[in-house]
This record gives C-alpha cells, sequence and structure tokens, in this order.
C-alpha cells in the first residue's frame, strides 16, 4: 500500500493523518466545515508550519457547502477564524492571505472553483518547495555520519518530505543518508512520535533520544549536524522553532557542531526586523503537567509551556530554502537571498 498523504482534499472534505494517534493507530480524521478544521488545527490532528497552511487553505473552501452557492462573507468570516487556531506558525497566515486575495479579486460566480484552485496550488507549491530544499540542503548532510534533528520537520509537517527530514531522505534515495538522532521533543513527542515513525517507515535509520541527552553525545562526537525545521524567521534570521531548539542550538555552538535550519520561503516573516517579535504560542498545563491519563505534576505548581522558542541568527550556519542555501544568516544575507531570487 502507498503512503498515505498527510493532507488531501477530496469531494467536498478535508482528510487528515490524525497526528495525535501516531504512531499506536494510523487512522485519517475528515473534515466537512470550518470549525472541525480550526479544531484539527489547535489539537495538532494537523501541525507543523507549512502543513498549518495547506490545511488552512482547503478549510477556506468548507466555508460554504457544494450545494450552496459561493458568499464572500461566509469565505471571508472562515479566513478570520482559522488565524485564530494557532499562532507562531506564519504559513498559518500566508495561505489565509492569499485566500483572502483570491476572495476579494475574483466574481462570485467564479468564486469556489477559484478559491480549490488556489488550496491545490499552495499544496502543490509545497510539494516542489520540500523537494527543493532536499536538493540543496543533501550537499551540506552528505559528509555527515549522524544528524539531530528536534521536533517534526519531516513530511508529516508539510505535503511531502518536509524540510529538516527533506535533505535525509533525498540522501536516502542513494542509500548516503546518515543516521538520524531524533530527540524525542517534550512534551508532546513530536520526535519520538512522529519523526521515528516516518523515518523508520522509509527505511532511514533512527534512534530516538532524550531531549536531555544531546549535549552528551555531542561531548562524545556522536553528532556531526543539526538540522531542524521552523515556524517563523525574522527579517534578521532569528528562527522560531519547537520549544528546545534554542538549546540544542547553543549545545552545538559551544561543540563547534553545523545548526542548520530548513524551511520554504512563506516561513520567512520579512515584517519583524528580529526574532523578539514573534508571538509565541503558550499551551495548556495538562500537556506538560500529565503524561497520558496520568497526572505527574501537583495540582498547587505552576506550569509554563510555550510552544516554541527562538534562535538567534548568530547560531544559525545556515538557512536552507527552496531558493537555496543562506549561509551565516543576518539581516543582509537574508534580504539577499530575497532580491537575488525576485532578480531571476
Ligand atoms: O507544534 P508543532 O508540532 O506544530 O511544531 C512543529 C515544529 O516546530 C516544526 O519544527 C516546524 O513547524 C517546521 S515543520 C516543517
Amino acid at each position: 500500500m502507498a503512503a498515505p498523504e498527510t493532507l488531501r482534499f477530496a469531494g467536498d472534505s478535508l482528510i487528515l493523518i490524525d497526528q495525535t494517534r501516531l504512531p499506536d493507530t494510523l487512522t485519517e480524521l475528515t473534515c466537512t466545515n470550518v470549525d472541525q478544521v480550526h479544531d484539527a488545527i489547535r489539537r495538532l490532528v494537523v501541525r507543523g508550519a507549512p502543513a498549518i497552511g495547506i490545511a488552512a487553505g482547503y478549510g477556506v473552501c468548507l466555508a460554504v457547502p457544494q450545494d450552496e452557492p459561493a458568499d464572500k462573507e461566509r469565505y471571508r468570516q472562515a479566513i478570520e477564524y482559522l488565524a485564530t487556531s494557532r499562532p507562531t506558525a506564519v504559513n498559518l497566515f500566508w495561505a489565509l492571505d492569499r485566500m483572502r486575495r483570491i476572495v476579494d479579486d475574483t466574481e462570485t460566480a467564479d468564486l469556489k472553483e477559484a478559491l480549490r484552485a488556489e488550496a491545490h496550488q499552495i499544496h502543490e507549491e509545497d510539494r516542489q518547495m520540500c523537494h527543493q530544499i532536499g536538493e540543496h540542503g543533501a550537499p551540506l548532510l552528505a559528509a555527515c555520519r549522524n544528524v539531530l534533528t528536534h521536533c517534526n520537520a519531516g513530511g508529516l509537517a508539510t505535503s511531502t518530505w518536509g524540510t529538516a527530514l527533506a535533505p535525509i531522505y533525498h540522501l536516502h534515495r542513494d542509500q548516503k543518508a546518515p543516521h538520524v538522532f531524533a530527540d524525542e521533543t517534550r512534551p508532546l513527542l513530536q520526535g519520538g512520535r512522529l519523526t521515528a515513525w516516518e523515518l523508520s517507515q522509509a527505511g532511514v535509520a533512527v534512534t530516538v533520544i532524550t531531549d536531555s541527552t544531546a549535549g552528551s553525545l555531542m561531548r562524545q562526537g556522536k553528532i556531526d549536524a543539526v538540522i531542524v525545521g521552523a515556524d517563523r524567521i525574522s527579517a534578521a534570521g532569528d528562527v522560531a522553532n519547537k520549544i528546545g531548539t534554542y538549546s540544542v542550538a547553543v549545545l552545538a555552538k559551544h561543540h563547534g557542531l553545523p545548526m542548520y535550519v530548513a524551511a520554504p520561503t512563506n516561513t520567512f516573516d520579512l515584517t519583524l526586523p528580529s526574532g523578539d517579535e514573534i508571538p509565541i504560542e503558550q499551551r495548556h498545563r495538562d500537556e506538560v503537567a500529565c503524561v497520558g491519563d496520568v497526572q505527574i505534576v501537583p495540582d498547587a505548581a505552576g506550569v509554563l509551556n510555550p510552544a516554541f522558542d527562538v534562535t538567534p541568527a548568530e547560531l544559525i550556519a545556515a538557512i536552507i530554502t527552496e531558493r537555496g542555501v543562506i549561509r551565516r544568516p543576518d539581516q543582509n544575507s537574508v534580504a539577499e537571498h530575497f532580491r537575488s531570487a525576485d532578480r531571476r
């Protein structure tokens, strides 16, 4: 059986792999209205910056059922509502802006078809970008025996292949993939559950470690490079990604290891001068205070549960996008990356 897709749109339904149930159960969740898509994004049924954007694009299409006439107001309300599902990944707002432009610029009679075409286009572009990131990133990892990644920035977080895992899948086609250490990624275990699942499905050797093991492995020379994804990147090249990424970046710097970030250009938010302005999602205390159904933190204790942190650009060796590689990212090299691509 072919590997199931992270998300697909069929008829009047958005069908998602339910990532909250992996790796125990591979099951799909079908959304037929905007509320269900909002809930799926908020609960991390679908997660990872690019996948959230794609899901939201399709979600807008569900604002008006197939047998009812298009209604600009209902689409606009859906766009506003979906924008409240999660705050950090800028791909969500980028995709919704694209859908909003279609609503604004299209005659009502043609709107349904135009919105579907745009959502499919966002999805298709993501497939292409993941492959291009794989091509650009593969040479950076080609000489590595062991690579560390944090969270899940693989096929499950995108349409296919992922961002951070794309160079690894690229090398794997030639049987040259490095072995991957996957941080388990407390509290929701995207590394232990999702990265380990998808890499093993693909036949890439992967070992899960607790988040606190990474430093010790680096000290022993057992990690050659780190590669992660991103949820939002500022104009200065500061990167918001899953909580714990900053700690890994500091460790990599201390041990002289390259820290790579892989992300499509739609993950950049050039309106933000630095990472300090990136909104960081705070999630429910139970994600930390409970393991499964068992409470492990006393009621009287406070819990802090930020979903993301910011890694300053100076800790990052390179950012890999679908357009190429930004070495030593800063305000100038990021601006130049966008300028040179626009000139092409
Ligand atoms: O909370 P999540 O699981 O949506 O967080 C995902 C990440 O932090 C990923 O690393 C990031 O979105 C990049 S996905 C290609």
